[in-house]
């Protein structure tokens, strides 16, 4: 047999790319997401304002175990924590952030290592703050359709985030 060079992946490329053409469809994707993950777990949330990144944690938080019935939005607070079944939950939003320092202060580290599952919305903010563990989901709005939206997956940080 003849001796094939290994070709390495490509790790840029999208692991997951799909369209969801309803929130409902976003809230099934997310669940689906939710079961691949597990303590430990940081998942950085990329997309526009409005592109559904509270949306899709607020699904993954459930789909986890969470029985909150407020789930508020963590852009003044920065940090929301929550029980899961098996795991705690940290939902976060770095918007009004500039850099890591503030962040690493909050003792942010703390929520990226087991019982812990980190989701982070605008995590562009502090980016030296993620290893390359970090799941990546982008959520993007489609032409001007106020009900679509293109979901990616990557292993990578996505272009264009
Ligand atoms: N397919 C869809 N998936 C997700 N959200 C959708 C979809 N279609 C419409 N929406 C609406 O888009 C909005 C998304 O808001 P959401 O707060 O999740 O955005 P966000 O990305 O978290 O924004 P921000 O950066 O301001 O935190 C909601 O009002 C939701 O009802
Ligand atoms: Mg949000």
């Amino acid at each position: 047999m003849r001796w094939l060079p290994e070709v390495p992946p490509d790790r840029t490329r999208p692991v997951t790319e799909k369209r969801l053409h309803s929130e409902a469809e976003t809230v099934a994707f997310a669940e689906e997401f939710a079961h691949t993950l597990k303590p430990g777990d940081v998942v950085a949330m990329h997309g526009d304002l409005g592109a559904g990144k509270s949306v899709f944690c607020r699904a993954v938080m459930r789909a986890l175990g969470v029985k909150d019935e407020a789930m508020p939005s963590p852009t003044f607070a920065i940090i929301q924590e929550y029980e899961g079944k098996d795991c705690r939950v940290a939902h976060m939003d770095w918007y009004r952030l500039t850099g890591g320092d503030e962040l690493d202060a909050i003792g942010v580290r703390d929520y990226m290592q087991p019982p812990w599952i980190c989701l982070i919305e605008w995590p562009g903010r502090a980016p030296e703050l993620l290893d390359a563990s970090t799941r990546h989901v982008k959520l993007a709005c489609v032409d001007d359709d106020l009900e679509v939206r293109r979901v990616e997956v990557l292993t990578t940080w996505p272009k264009q985030a």
